[in-house]
């Protein structure tokens, strides 16, 4: 990459799930990775110093980029959505697919949302699986857990769960079923508000580079109505 002539972009990574794709996507792209073994290191530069790296657990990356600690970031949507930070979306990147499922026991497939008064659902996502249950007029309690939340019912801490579906394979495993989808989700490029206007050309840059290395995988910022359609939120 020709390394811009301002101060370098600060963009935040997600350590785990999405990590080695983001890092495969970003070298496709021709970006400067850091170079040779950083060790334990959080803050890494880019080998021609155009890049600084922060490694950043996902669910912060949103909030490293609407400080402005962070110029750009890559997190899922479901971690942005839940996490409520204004940023700007300009790409939606070709890795992460997954959904955000309500799920339950799989002997009980049909339950009805309003089964009980006040349903216990476990998840990592209590703004969001607030949101599906506060329209449909279901005063849920929910119990936030921080990982492996298939566990809630099995040792009946919850009725329900909220979780992000892949495979499937971790609900079969445990005698779970998806009950509803809440959202679709894949990684997403994001940015700073200010930083994208300051410092517009070397965003640009790194943007244009990064869509034409996911070629026809990545696409523009969704507009708010195109995203609605992927909440496919039934009943
Ligand atoms: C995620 C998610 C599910 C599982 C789904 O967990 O929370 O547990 O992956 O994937 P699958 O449908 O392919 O089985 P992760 O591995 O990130 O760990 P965690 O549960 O500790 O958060």
């Amino acid at each position: 990459m020709t390394a811009p002539h301002l101060a370098p972009l600060v963009v935040a990574l997600p350590k785990g799930r999405l990590a080695d794709q983001t890092l495969e996507l970003f070298q496709t792209a021709g970006l400067s990775l850091p170079a040779g073994d950083n060790g334990r290191k959080l803050i890494l530069s880019s080998a021609d110093a155009s890049l600084h790296y922060v490694l950043a657990k996902p669910a912060d990356v949103p909030t490293y980029v609407e400080y402005g600690a962070a110029d750009l970031g890559v997190c899922g949507l479901d971690t942005l959505r839940e996490s409520r930070r204004q940023v700007y979306e300009p790409l939606l990147l070709p890795f992460g697919h997954c959904r955000l499922s309500l799920c339950g026991p799989s002997d009980r497939p049909d339950t009805p949302l309003r089964y009980a008064s006040q349903p216990r659902v476990a998840t990592k996502y209590p703004n969001l699986t607030a949101d599906f249950f506060r329209v449909r007029g279901v005063n849920a309690e929910i119990i936030t857990l921080s990982g492996s939340v298939e566990l809630g019912p099995l040792v009946g801490l919850a009725d329900l769960i909220v979780d992000l579906v892949e495979t499937g394979n971790t609900l079969r495993a445990n005698g779970l079923v998806e009950v509803r989808v809440i959202m679709e989700t894949q990684a997403v490029l994001i940015a700073n508000r200010a930083a994208y206007h300051l410092k517009n050309g070397a965003i640009q840059q790194v943007i244009g580079r990064l869509r034409a290395a996911t070629g026809h995988g990545g696409s523009e910022q969704p507009d708010e109505q195109a995203l609605s359609k992927r909440l496919p939120y039934p009943e």
